[in-house]
């Protein structure tokens, strides 16, 4: 893109408001999904009938859920967050015991851990990806580890073959292999070698909330797996115990979320071919920034783009990268985040439970300051994304010169 390109494009293309870096609504909905609620309202009319607790419209999305992800079972849930609290209540955690989770990561996974008693052990990513890096979760295995909490970074698989791999080779000494547990809130429609991201480890846990790929009116969640043990237990879990004879509570998602789910769920592959579209172009118009680093999408993984999300160079890192990115948003309505930084950064009781692990990472607290996601949305059209492109060019120009 040259300068009088990236001139005109900047004039033609201007927004009226800013792009949010992290879009408030991840798809789009269509008529369906309106006439789906409106018609789950009417059925549920009838003071006989109501919204009831576990209906059709719920068993339906789930089996066209697990179907999907080519996995036996799929349970739905109120919050992913919800759904990474039961991944870890159903390891039985005593107090001693550790889960490996990456130190570059939301906090519900995390948290999870420490709900549980149990301890969180952090591991560091790979910077390419974003995804945890095996070579170091496996230094950092114990006879006490128990599990391996991988997330499914910004849309790309996290390397789940060989972290099954690690968990093989690396048998707690009473409860036999690790679990490998995915995180997948970001990655509803990613894939590796040919396989859904859900299918890969003991469970994973999707969001259905407002910002992701695919959205059940602004909250929801969903696990899937292939173990029928585990999945009578979650069923039972999430509605007081039910015939499990275990603990539990109430974490279901409704009727009408459910039937809203199912034409999100059957419109998923569209969504994100056009994200993936936009992004494909975007990767085309930021070529050759010497300062950028674009993102990595590997051959063998389809990456669905839930963020956009770029590295600059050792020497940018903190000041001149958070300088690029007050450019765009200030001078250019294009709204970039770190996505996301060393999570005890940001949540006070995780960075209280962590704090003498930092200085063990530095890959993560060095990679989350050349960090940044540029704002993408598959509705963006290919008009506005040729601006984003022009004012990451003019920008980056900016800061080299300072
Ligand atoms: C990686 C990750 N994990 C978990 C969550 C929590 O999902 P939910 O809001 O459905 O609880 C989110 C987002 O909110 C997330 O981005």
């Amino acid at each position: 893109m040259n300068e009088k390109q990236r001139g005109e494009i900047l004039k033609k293309h201007k927004p009226q408001h800013l792009f949010p870096a992290e879009p408030n609504l991840g798809g789009w909905y269509t008529e369906e999904e309106i006439d789906a609620t409106t018609k789950a309202i009417r059925d549920s009319m009838d003071w006989r009938v109501g919204f009831g607790f576990i209906v059709d419209e719920i068993i339906e999305f789930e089996q066209a859920f697990a179907a999907y992800c080519g996995t036996e079972f799929a349970i739905s849930l109120s919050t992913a967050s919800v759904g990474l609290d039961l991944a870890m209540h159903c390891l039985n955690l005593e107090a001693e015991d550790e889960v490996i989770c990456p130190a570059i990561n939301f906090k519900a996974s995390p948290l999870a851990v420490l709900g549980q008693g149990a301890k969180l052990v952090f591991c560091e990513i790979d910077p390419r990806t974003f995804n945890c890096d095996p070579a170091d979760v496996e230094q950092r295995i114990t006879p006490r580890t128990r599990a391996i909490f991988p997330v499914h970074m910004n849309g790309l698989s996290a390397p789940m073959d060989d972290l099954l791999d690690i968990a093989e080779r690396h048998p707690h000494p009473i409860h036999g292999p690790l679990k490998v547990i995915g995180d997948a809130a970001r990655a509803c429609g990613g894939g590796h070698k040919g396989v859904k991201i859900g299918k890969k480890g003991w469970m994973n846990v999707f969001s259905f909330h407002t910002m992701k790929l695919m959205t059940t009116l602004g909250e929801g969640g969903m696990i899937t797996t292939d173990d029928a043990e585990l999945a009578k237990r979650l069923r039972g879990i999430r509605q007081w115990g039910g015939e499990s004879g275990t603990w539990g509570s109430s974490y279901k998602t409704t009727k009408v979320q459910a039937a809203v789910g199912s034409v999100q769920l059957r419109r998923l592959d569209e969504m994100i071919t056009q994200r993936v579209k936009r992004a494909n172009e975007r990767l085309q118009l930021l070529e050759g920034i010497p300062e950028l680093i674009l993102p990595y999408q590997p051959l063998d993984s389809d990456h669905t783009f839930y963020l956009f999300t770029l590295l600059v160079p050792p020497e940018w890192a903190g000041d001149k990268r958070d300088k690029l990115c007050q450019i765009l948003k200030e001078e250019y309505l294009v709204g970039t985040m770190v996505a996301n930084p060393p999570v005890w950064e940001s949540q006070p009781y995780i960075h209280s439970q962590t704090r003498e692990q930092i200085e063990t990472l530095p890959v993560s607290v060095e990679t989350a300051r050349r960090l940044f996601c540029i704002s993408l949305h598959p509705l963006m059209t290919e008009g506005e994304n040729a601006y984003v492109a022009a004012a990451v060019w003019t920008a980056v120009e900016r800061v080299r010169k300072m």
